[in-house]
């Protein structure tokens, strides 16, 4: 296990298992649809490239960046489209895939500007939530594994900038951040 990491909260095996139930739903409700993926850079990376594999009905991918967070572990409520996607969005079923839900502000912001964009459906699938952080209310049709309110690293996401590389989801250790 990396030095940083306090304890693995979920395991390689889990996430394959959580994202395989996440990708049947999405193979029933989205039955005889054609869908779009749009992965929000650069967390979803992984449960994206998890979560594809399993889906089996036809389906696009595009990739969006905001940006919210600084270095730190909390979000600053301001977000900015960092990168756009580039598939034309009228009349499309959209499908937002997002490694984790804290304030809701992220979310939130990208609900408005797609629907300003005229698709035909948009939803939101989440690997990880933290419900007691929520700020702004955001529906959230397909949730991985609601979690309390740790600062998790590892499987795409981040602590400035380092540990996506982590197979696994971990809660670091606080004496990585308070140092700072
Ligand atoms: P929100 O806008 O506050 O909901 O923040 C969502 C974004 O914050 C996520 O896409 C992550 O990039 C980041 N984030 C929130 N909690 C964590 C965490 O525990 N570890 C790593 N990144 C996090
Ligand atoms: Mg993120």
């Amino acid at each position: 296990m990396n030095k940083d990491i306090k304890e693995i909260l979920i395991s390689e095996e889990e996430i394959t298992a959580i994202t395989m139930d996440i990708a049947d739903r999405i193979n029933k409700d989205y039955e005889g649809k054609t869908l779009l993926l749009v992965g929000l850079l650069k967390g979803s990376l992984n449960f994206m490239a998890e979560l594809m594999k399993y889906i089996t009905i036809p389906c696009k991918i595009d990739f969006m960046a905001v940006s919210s967070y600084g270095n730190g572990t909390e979000s600053t409520g301001r977000v900015n489209i960092v990168k756009d996607v580039s598939t034309s969005l009228e009349g499309v079923d959209v499908l937002i895939i997002e490694d984790i839900i804290d304030s809701g502000n992220t979310l939130s912001f990208i609900l408005k500007y797609f629907k300003a964009k005229n698709c035909k459906s948009v939803e939101i699938a989440t690997l990880l939530d933290k419900p007691s952080r929520r700020k702004v209310e955001v529906p959230v049709k397909y949730s991985g594994r609601a979690i309390e309110d740790l600062f998790v690293v590892g499987f795409g996401l981040d602590y400035a900038e380092y540990y996506r590389n982590l197979p696994y989801i971990g809660v670091l250790k606080e004496s990585v951040y308070e140092m700072e």
